[in-house]
């Protein structure tokens, strides 16, 4: 059973695996490819845990971290934020986890943080992650030609967003 709970410090090996992972890093970073460590993650936590305005959760098939998905740039004011997503363990990709994941951070965005809109970046190559964020509703606002570099290939990189249509949502 997929469960989704708070990200915690017990994750960042986790992290370091995942975000190393040659299946995951391809498709994310400003630098497609980057290698990370622990050090580096653990930074990364202290300072998530300073930060306001990102929250982060860990995807699990029962106890077992299998992913990550959070919320960066949560702006009050905008109502708006950046959406990001791994299935890190190579096993669990192409099993509906990421829909189900997905929906989940939507409407977490949507009811929980009162967002009117969600971002995401995401490079065309990437197919599956195409087809999942337009079945739930994300559309392309733009295309940047060229913009990552990748061991001697330019990759187009699209931006995608998801509107909250809820009529009442600014009533409460
Ligand atoms: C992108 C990612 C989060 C999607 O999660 P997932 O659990 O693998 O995706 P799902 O199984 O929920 O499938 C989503 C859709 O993509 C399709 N899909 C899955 N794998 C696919 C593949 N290899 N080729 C084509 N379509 C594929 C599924 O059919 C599904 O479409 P459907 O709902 O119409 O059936 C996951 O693959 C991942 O972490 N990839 C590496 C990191 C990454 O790319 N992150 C996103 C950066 S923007």
């Amino acid at each position: 059973m997929i469960k989704i709970r708070q990200h915690l410090e017990k994750d960042i090996p986790y992290r370091v695996k995942w975000l190393g992972n040659s299946n995951v890093n391809k498709f994310i970073g400003d630098e497609l490819g980057q290698k990370t460590n622990l050090q580096k993650e653990k930074m990364w936590f202290s300072n998530y845990k300073k930060t306001k305005n990102k929250k982060f959760f860990t995807i699990c098939d029962n106890s077992k971290p299998i992913g990550l998905i959070g919320l960066s740039n949560i702006s009050k004011s905008n109502k708006n934020a950046d959406l990001f997503i791994i299935i890190g363990e190579d096993d669990y990709r192409g099993k509906g986890i990421g829909k189900i994941a997905m929906k989940w951070i939507i409407d977490y965005g949507f009811i929980k943080q009162k967002l009117h809109k969600i971002n995401l970046g995401v490079i065309k190559d990437n197919i599956s992650a195409i087809k999942l964020y337009k079945s739930l509703g994300f559309i392309i606002e733009g295309e940047m030609k060229d913009e990552i570099f990748y061991k001697g290939k330019f990759y187009d990189f699209l931006s995608m967003a998801i509107f909250n249509r809820n009529k009442n949502k600014d009533k409460k």
